[in-house]
């Protein structure tokens, strides 16, 4: 592993699989790998949604993602956060990649046949959209890719993408690894039933208010065979339990389970357990967020200094990718 790419939507709001899937591992890497740890707040993916559409909103949300990351612990001193849009040479390698790969190769892509089924008009930004990300991770030249793995089939595509740039022009791009938390590579939604996610509107909110965190923790879903307290419960059954299980210690855990399978344990004690871990969990990332509010321009700081670091590895790749296509060498063009 020598460097490592990933990115993030400004969506508004980070939930508990946004952190347990990617952000996480995006903290553990950059710790590790400091500049070669590279993270982008992807605002040209996020027009392929109507609710981008809002000029004051999409630099506001992208300003809070970039936050939310800093306050779950990434040191923008060290690894390289920055905005998609500061860096367009991206784009530039979008249409590139673009030009070789195949119709047939998006359109069987889950996420757009998802997305596009619930729409009328369906933009042709969504079916692009692999190929953007693929162009993000390869300018970087990124060997490793910390994502959740509703992610997979969009890098294994990445992957055939740039076999093919290297088969058409030469060896360019490494192919680009899968990095998955094996606790948390797919975070249910507290419906117990579809991913985490916000377009299911079934998520946690890492700095969501305690109250309405506590109002759907009382609502998860127990297992659906346990009607009366004194009915025993399967806690492989239980959404409580399977939430439990990211911020409790199989130690702490196994005991618990035992009780439920014997009736021992109500469930109104277990989901009152989970409201305290979720928010010492979650704490110190609240107060950080809270601090880094107060200093808006730690946060605009950083990013301004991501772009400027983000797009010096951009503008190589993208001498030596022009020159393999070919594209005639002006003058002009030279001293850009
Ligand atoms: P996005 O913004 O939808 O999600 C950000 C990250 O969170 C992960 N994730 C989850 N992991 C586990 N369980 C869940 N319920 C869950 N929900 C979200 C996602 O897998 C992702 O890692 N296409 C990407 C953004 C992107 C990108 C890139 C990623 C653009 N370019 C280049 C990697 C490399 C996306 O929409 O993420």
């Amino acid at each position: 592993m020598t460097r490592v790419f990933s990115g993030i939507q400004p969506t508004g709001e980070i939930h508990l699989g946004n952190y347990l899937g990617a952000i996480v591992n995006y903290v553990a890497l950059g710790r590790a790998l400091g500049p070669d740890a590279i993270y982008c707040i992807v605002d040209y993916h996020a027009l392929t949604n109507p609710v981008a559409y809002d000029r004051e909103l999409l630099a506001e949300r992208t300003f809070e993602a970039a936050l939310i990351n800093m306050a779950a612990g990434l040191d923008p001193h060290s690894v390289i956060l920055f905005a998609q849009s500061s860096v367009p040479e991206t784009t530039e390698l979008c249409w590139i990649l673009t030009a070789q790969t195949p119709l047939g190769d998006l359109q069987r892509m889950t996420q757009f046949k998802d997305k596009a089924s619930k729409l009328e008009s369906v933009p042709a930004g969504l079916l692009m959209y692999p190929v953007l990300m693929a162009a993000d991770i390869l300018l970087y030249k990124a060997d490793t890719v910390p994502v959740g793995e509703d992610q997979a089939q969009h890098l294994e595509l990445t992957r055939e993408i740039a076999r093919r740039f290297n088969q058409t022009y030469g060896e360019t791009f490494p192919e680009p690894q899968l990095y998955l938390n094996p606790q948390a590579p797919r975070v249910v939604g507290i419906d117990g039933k579809s991913k985490m996610s916000k377009s299911q509107g079934n998520t946690l909110g890492i700095l969501e208010d305690p109250a309405s965190v506590w109002e759907k923790i009382r609502q998860l879903p127990d297992d659906p065979a346990r009607i009366r307290r004194s009915d025993p419960g399967d806690p492989e059954r239980s959404v409580v339990f399977k939430f439990l299980s990211y911020f409790l210690p199989p130690e702490t855990l196994t005991p618990l389970k035992e009780e439920y399978r014997k009736a021992g344990i109500g469930t109104l004690l277990l989901k009152e357990l989970l409201f305290q871990e979720y928010l010492r969990f979650t704490e110190p990332i609240r107060e950080r967020a809270a601090w880094l509010r107060a200093h808006p321009e730690e946060v605009w700081e950083a990013l301004e200094a991501g772009a400027q670091r983000a797009r010096k590895i951009a503008r190589s790749t993208m001498d030596e990718v022009r020159d393999k296509v070919g594209f005639a060498r002006l003058p002009q063009h030279a001293r850009r």
